[in-house]
């Protein structure tokens, strides 16, 4: 079985992701970790620990880690993740905090990699501000890594939260600097243009909530203020990219670590983030000529095979 990390910002589409792999059978997750992002932390390890109790997971351990970026104040994104991240649709019975790990997700991360030396996959949905104070504490991080595969940035300047800056980027650019620039494992990028692009029809979306399981009762719920705000955003032709339809962000990212046959093609090019511009912090730097002379280059996902992403996100709901 592949062995997985995740570290997330636990906002709805990460509990998509976390309950694909859960749901993958070629999986075994070693942890989750949480970061600040979406929502404010003591949310995300809450949310983290609702899935998996829906999942009857609660065995896989979730570690609290960073409650800011590296330099500034957090951001959250609650206009489309609601307040408590996960479309203020509250579980009486969701499980309390006391669950979580008294390890820092930052310790556990070098530990669980120093364990499973170039075996384990990073999936990093969230900001990434765990995974640059990771090799932080011990540089030989990202080489004892198999496969890094992000979601986060933007490969043609795109925003979603200013006009250049995407949500996770944004919302560390510093982290991310650390991270592109440092990290020197196998590395695939799902961009926001990546997931726009990938969207699925609504058509597809309205009848898969609708299965009447469990889990997908909970994503129809958790999901139902976020996916009126897009569309409500379509109908007014805001920061539409690639037409209509229904896009899971960090679900393309998941993907990928499950079966990397559902990416179909890539732009293989060393990247950066612009950390000062007054408009363009946040924003991704693709350096296609190679002006900057890096060794360690990702792979920005460029194409999707959207018939296998679609019997991940069937099986996830199952
Ligand atoms: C990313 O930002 C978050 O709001 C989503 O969870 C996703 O990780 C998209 O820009």
């Amino acid at each position: 079985k592949k062995l997985l990390l995740i570290d997330v910002d636990c906002g709805t589409d990460d509990a998509q992701a976390i309950m694909m792999a859960i749901a993958a059978p070629n999986v075994h997750i070693l942890g989750i970790t949480c970061v600040e992002g979406n929502t404010p932390l003591d949310n995300v390890c809450k949310n983290v620990l609702r899935v998996l109790q829906l999942c009857n997971r609660l065995d896989i351990p979730v570690f609290c880690g960073a409650d800011k970026p590296i330099l500034g104040e957090a951001i959250n994104a609650s206009d489309f993740h609601g307040t408590d991240g996960l479309g203020d649709v509250p579980d009486p019975t969701a499980p309390g905090l006391e669950l979580i790990q008294k390890e820092h997700a930052v310790s556990a991360l070098n530990r669980i990699v120093s364990k499973h030396p170039e075996q384990i996959s990073l999936v990093a949905t969230g900001p990434l501000t765990n995974l640059a104070l990771a090799v932080r504490m011990d540089s030989t991080f990202p080489k004892k890594l198999k496969t890094l595969y992000i979601m986060g940035g933007n490969m043609e300047s795109r925003g979603n939260t200013t006009a250049c800056g995407e949500f996770n980027f944004l919302a560390d650019p510093e982290a991310a600097h650390v991270v592109l620039n440092e990290f020197t494992c196998k590395t695939y990028i799902a961009t926001w243009e990546h997931s726009c692009r990938s969207k699925l029809p609504w058509e597809w979306y309205d009848q898969w909530v609708k299965r009447g399981t469990k889990k997908s009762d909970f994503i129809k719920k958790i999901y139902a203020h976020s996916m009126q705000y897009s569309r409500n955003n379509e109908k007014e032709n805001k920061a539409l990219v690639a037409g209509p339809g229904f896009v899971s962000c960090d679900a393309y990212a998941m993907a990928a670590a499950i079966d990397e046959s559902t990416v179909t093609s890539v732009i293989d090019c060393a990247v950066t983030v612009e950390m000062c511009g007054k408009f363009t912090r946040g924003m991704m730097v693709l350096d296609l000529i190679d002006s900057l002379k890096k060794k360690n280059k990702a792979l920005i996902m460029n194409g999707c095979d959207l018939e296998k992403f679609k019997t991940l996100m069937e099986a996830l709901i199952k």
